[in-house]
């Protein structure tokens, strides 16, 4: 079960991050030149960019719980018994994530509340691109390539 799910958390991470990638590049391109916002390709990569990144936080959750380094590292050396590299995986990354990908559902919601393109895509642009930058500020590169 542990490493059905780490393995599947593994290269979910590949197709966020491109997606997040790609939805922020997106979006600052169309704030930027004033585009349309469209349905065909801005709402559908927006929209494909957060479920990915909510089915993602929920392989996350259950990792959490089944993983020797997620909760039951605190439990078994205590909050200060964590080293760095253990601590970015039981709670930097965890707490950090969840708080990007709140920030990437703020912005889809907000984007919605506007008619006009250029607030839709700043919209997108702002929180989505925040989230990028958190995720990428703690994701365990070491672990990942290894
Ligand atoms: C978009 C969000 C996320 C991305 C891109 C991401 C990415 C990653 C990556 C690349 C790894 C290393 C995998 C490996 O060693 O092969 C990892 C490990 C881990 N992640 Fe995430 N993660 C995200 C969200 C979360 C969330 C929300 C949680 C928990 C609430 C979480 C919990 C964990 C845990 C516990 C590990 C360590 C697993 C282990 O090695 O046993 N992740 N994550």
């Amino acid at each position: 079960m542990y490493e059905i799910i780490q393995v599947v958390h593994s290269y979910l991470a590949y197709v966020v991050l491109a997606l997040l990638f790609f939805a922020v590049a997106n979006a600052i391109t169309g704030w930027i030149g004033n585009k349309m916002f469209t349905m065909e390709k801005d709402l559908r990569l927006s929209l494909f960019t957060l479920i990915l990144a909510h089915i993602q936080l929920l392989v996350g959750l259950i990792l959490y719980f089944v993983s020797p380094s997620g909760l039951q590292a605190i439990q078994a050396l205590g909050m200060g018994g964590l080293n760095s590299a253990s601590r970015l995986l039981a709670v930097e990354h965890p707490f950090i994530n969840i708080i990007a990908i709140v920030l990437i559902t703020i912005g889809w919601s907000r984007h919605k509340k506007f008619v006009e393109g250029d607030k839709k895509f700043k919209s997108i642009a702002i929180f989505y691109g925040l989230g990028l930058v958190l995720i990428l500020s703690r994701i365990p590169w070491g672990q990942w390539f290894n």
